[in-house]
């Protein structure tokens, strides 16, 4: 396996990507701002939202029609706005010819209502998940999580933005005009085939290393430029691709911004950065000042390593700072309170390693994802044993990767996790300046980056018939097997 040589693979995919793009021939299009919803108020009291996942069509190319598959339409969802306190009714349709589920990832709720692997919806059929938003202001998504399809599900457009709000994000003075000083950016790469459809998996390589493209899409679409106002801007970003880790971020210029919240919530107070990663399945939010910038052009750019050595970088999402505007809004000094956690002698200790096995042989491989979990081995099925976690206990987990080659997303539903540490051998290191706060996902491979120490309160809802899922979020992994259940007991 070390001869795919996939840091070279996709340092050529770029180069070709920049060079097309430094050439212009990408027309820029408007970037499209899913719709948002806030939910209709119900009898009950409910805020009730209705998402019909559907097949869909998407001219990507100019008079060519790719198939795909979206949530109210052709490709994507809705973004789901929801306050601290409320009560949720979401009526899920799936009129897909297959089965499927969705998701809340980074949602803390009953097991029964996480839309898991557990809770699948039968094609024509509908499910009915309610609950209660039980955690503070963040930036959440949805997707399917069908056992050995998520990958595909997700990759042909299923997927959407969650934002929670509570009584300290509405007090703070934060750029809140969504798609206009607040702008959701869901940064995916796509491969289309001969025919400008949407290829999948093609050869092993895309199943091992997980399914990368050779396009961005950014909500959805292709070759698009964001306009932003004048003004302090907010950018929500989440990785919603199936493998890709997008490495050292940042704006065209090289400038500064502010990291504002991390997966789970907000930060105590905005982190000064020039760079960052953002693995699949982790979100970023960020402040950046373009107030001095009317009439600029600007983008958020992946920089890499080119094979000549020099730094290079890739466009991710071209920006214009188009809209004039006197608004003089400055950044919150303060932003969160958050309880810090402390390794402690109660803490049960669990140890985890992602690993990806070939269970055929050179002719025919056959590979086979697992976590292997305090030393047990066994891929993901719907009856592996889940793990017992004790309701109102805190948990240590060490992760780690069984290879050097993958970069491996870890996921935990229901919680919000802390990384104590970053490991690369037997060394402790420091998180990462923007990975200080609440996440769900936390990135992890076997080279530089390291495993990592994460803790988490399992502090609501025990059932001990209803698992959670945790796993690899490179998407081709975690339907190879890279997952694993708990669940919460009494
Ligand atoms: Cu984003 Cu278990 O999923
Ligand atoms: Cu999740
Ligand atoms: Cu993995």
């Amino acid at each position: 396996m070390e001869n795919f040589m996939l840091t070279r693979l996709r340092n050529c995919l770029l180069t070709t990507g920049a060079l097309l793009y430094s050439l212009n021939l990408f027309a820029q299009n408007p970037l499209p701002i899913p719709e948002l919803l806030e939910g209709k108020l119900n009898e009950k009291g409910e805020k009730t939202f209705k998402l019909n996942i559907q097949e869909g069509e998407v001219e990507f190319f100019s008079g060519i029609k790719t198939k795909t598959l979206g949530i109210n339409g052709p490709i994507l969802g809705p973004t789901l706005k929801v306050k601290r306190g409320d009560l949720v009714n979401i009526n899920v349709n799936n009129q897909l010819t297959e089965k499927t589920t969705l998701h809340w990832h980074g949602m803390h709720l009953p097991a029964k209502m996480d839309g898991g692997p557990h809770q699948m919806i039968e094609s024509k059929t509908s499910w009915n998940p309610e609950f209660k938003i039980n955690q503070e202001a963040a930036t959440l998504w949805y997707h399917p999580h069908l056992l050995g399809k998520t990958g595909e599900h997700v990759y042909r457009g299923l997927a959407g933005m969650i934002i929670i709000e509570d009584e300290n994000s509405e007090s703070l003075d934060l750029p809140n005009d969504y798609g206009y000083d607040d702008l959701p950016i869901i940064i995916q790469d796509r491969r289309f085939n001969e025919k400008k459809q949407l290829q999948y998996i093609e050869n092993t390589r895309d199943q091992v290393a997980g399914m990368m493209g050779n396009q961005i899409l950014i909500n959805g679409a292709l070759d698009v430029r964001a306009e932003v106002p004048s003004k302090l801007t907010r950018l929500r970003i989440l990785n919603g691709s199936n493998a890709t880790v997008y490495r050292n971020v940042g704006m065209s210029d090289g400038r500064k911004f502010y990291q504002i919240a991390t997966d789970g919530g907000f930060v105590e107070k905005p982190v000064e950065l020039d760079n960052f990663v953002l693995a699949p399945g982790e979100r970023i939010e960020l402040l950046v000042d373009f107030s001095a910038d009317f009439g600029k052009e600007l983008a958020i750019v992946e920089r890499y390593q080119a094979q000549d050595g020099s730094t290079q970088s890739f466009p991710l999402l071209p920006i214009k700072v188009s809209r004039k505007t006197a608004s003089t809004q400055k950044m919150p000094e303060k932003l969160n309170d958050i309880e810090w956690f402390e390794l402690s002698d109660d803490d049960t200790i669990r140890q985890f390693r992602l690993m990806l096995m070939n269970t055929g042989d050179a002719q025919n491989p056959k590979f086979v994802g697992m976590v292997q979990t305090d030393g047990n081995s066994q891929p993901m099925s719907m009856k592996s044993t889940p793990i017992e976690v004790k309701l109102n206990t805190e948990e240590v987990w060490v992760i780690g990767a069984g290879d050097h080659m993958f970069d491996h997303p870890f996921h935990v539903h229901d919680v919000q996790f802390q990384i104590l540490a970053r490991t690369v051998g037997n060394k402790f290191y420091e998180p990462y300046a923007w990975e200080k706060g609440w996440k769900d996902t936390v990135y992890v491979t076997g080279g530089m980056v390291g495993g990592a120490v994460i803790k988490m309160r399992f502090k609501d809802y025990s059932d001990p018939d209803s698992p959670y899922m945790y796993h690899c979020h490179n998407l081709e992994h975690e339907d190879l097997g890279m997952m694993g259940q708990f669940v919460i007991v009494p």
